[in-house]
């Protein structure tokens, strides 16, 4: 059975989330100078999800709800350049916990704005049938995603 494209989305929220709470679980930051394979893998699923939902997602409910498509692209903007930091530039372990506390913050509440305001109102907007289209063209989106290999999409850790 196809899948609906909020629950796909909600779905990647928690894998996001999962891994954010692995790497802080995992508690001191990536030796200066490597890589950190979780961080990075989490970092592409961030990217992939963002830019499949401002490709496939938020042009269909812009009109519907403007302020919030708004928000979301704000949001989205503040955790990709977080995240940017974070996966190049060393930092000790204290700032690097706080930035990764900062970040993980921000994508909760953004989260929360998604799932509590926009979801809802997405489920009444679309049929079943129109959700899951929407579904394939958000996969098909990722693959788009400016800075990740379509070949391994939010696989980046199998290349190192
Ligand atoms: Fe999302
Ligand atoms: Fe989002």
């Amino acid at each position: 059975m196809a899948q609906n494209l909020v629950d796909v989305l909600i779905q990647e929220h928690q894998e996001v989330m999962n891994g954010l709470n692995s790497i802080m679980e995992r508690g001191a930051p990536p030796e200066r100078g490597t890589r950190n394979p979780e961080f990075d893998r989490v970092h592409s699923m961030f990217l992939q999800h963002a830019h499949g939902e401002e490709e496939a997602f938020y042009p269909r409910i812009r009109d519907e709800m403007p302020d919030m498509v708004r928000d979301a692209l704000n949001e989205h903007e503040k955790v990709r350049t977080q995240m940017q930091e974070l996966a190049s530039q060393w930092h000790e372990e204290s700032e690097w916990k706080s930035r990764l506390q900062e970040v993980k913050g921000n994508i909760q509440h953004h989260v929360e704005d998604e799932e509590q305001k926009i979801f809802p109102r997405t489920r009444d907007m679309f049929s079943t049938q129109e959700l899951e289209q929407m579904a394939q063209q958000f996969e098909g989106a990722k693959q788009r995603t400016p800075g990740i290999s379509a070949a391994a999409p939010g696989r980046a850790e199998a290349a190192r």
